[in-house]
């Protein structure tokens, strides 16, 4: 294939990522690996006919605006699209791809480690052993509740919460689940379906957060719908940081209300709310659900996969706009 596209690479992305789009595009890189925003990212996008980029770069309405004509399509290397302005990329005729379905057991792998980190208190437990304060064995040290028997209420049943209601279901978990619409049952596996998320919240002992940001969304986990949920659940969010209320998640969990938090994903991340840093039962991760290395080899080639066959005037696989 003749390197006539210029492909505008927006993160350090793997090596093999990397060494892909370079057989086959003309690329620049991006050296440092820093998230480029705004006017900056306008300005290193001229020149260029697409974008591999990622949801740390914003493409608010403004920037899809400024964006210069050539650019044809945005590739993303993330199956989350909340960071684009899909209908400001509609309107300007840019393309849109994401990369769903690959990262779903990378994802889920992460929320299952979370439901018992933070059950189980593995920080604390952590901390204890690095700062050489351990007493010994006793028998009411670091109790927490278990995951056998307890309902986990999964709320977005798509890839990723099909992924985790696998693995829980291992864990001798019982599998509630609210989804836009109810699954078939070959997917939903004998989960319990609640039509609203408020009725899962109310069975949730634990629960696993796995639907996409959307405005309507924002704020979903609030103070009201704490209130719903069992005395003591557990709370995972690995899907978006802006789904969760964090002023109204920081005191329940001061108050016992919530047992622990496993979060990977928060509001404004990287700068997160100070307040999770001084509670023990919060057990936290930077952002990564998708890290391993097949997995982010799997994404990368998904957006190339996407780019080719935009380049190629075929459908894209995995086009969002
Ligand atoms: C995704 O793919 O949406 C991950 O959260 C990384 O952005």
């Amino acid at each position: 294939m003749p390197k006539t596209a210029k492909l505008l690479v927006t993160r350090r992305f793997p090596p093999d990522v990397l060494a892909r789009a370079e057989r086959d595009y003309t690329c620049t890189f991006n050296e440092n690996d820093t998230a480029w925003q705004g006017d900056d990212l306008i300005a290193r996008a001229a020149g260029h006919d697409a974008m591999l980029c990622s949801s740390s770069n914003k493409f608010t309405a403004g920037v899809v605006a400024g964006l210069p004509d050539e650019i044809g399509m945005l590739a993303t290397f993330s199956v989350g699209f909340e960071h684009i302005d899909v209908d400001a990329c509609k309107a300007r005729g840019i393309a849109v791809s994401n990369t769903p379905d690959v990262l779903s057991d990378a994802t889920a792998d992460i929320a299952m480690m979370l439901l018992l980190t933070a059950s189980r208190r593995a920080g604390e437990a952590e901390r204890m052993m690095r700062s050489d304060s351990w007493p010994g064995w006793t028998p009411t040290q670091l109790l927490g509740p278990g995951l056998a028997g307890k309902r986990l209420g999964i709320l977005g049943m798509g890839g990723i919460g099909r992924a985790v209601a696998r693995r829980a279901r291992g864990f001798g978990m019982e599998i509630h689940y609210h989804n836009r619409s109810r699954l078939a049952p070959d997917l939903e596996e004998g989960a319990t379906y609640h039509a609203t998320p408020e009725a899962l919240l109310a069975q949730s002992q634990f629960l696993s957060i796995n639907c996409p940001m959307s405005p309507e969304m924002k704020h979903f986990l609030d103070a009201e719908r704490i209130e719903l949920l069992p005395q003591g659940a557990v709370v995972v969010n690995t899907a978006r940081g802006g789904l969760v209320d964090d002023a109204a998640l920081i005191p329940a969990l001061k108050s016992g209300r919530v047992f622990a938090a496993g979060l990977d994903v928060f509001e404004g991340e990287p700068k997160i709310n100070p307040a999770y840093r001084d509670l023990d039962n919060v057990f936290m991760t930077p952002h990564m659900g998708s890290a391993t290395i097949e997995t982010r080899n799997a994404m990368g080639f998904k957006a190339l996969d996407n780019l080719d066959a935009y380049f190629a005037g075929t459908e894209l696989p995995d086009r969002v706009a």
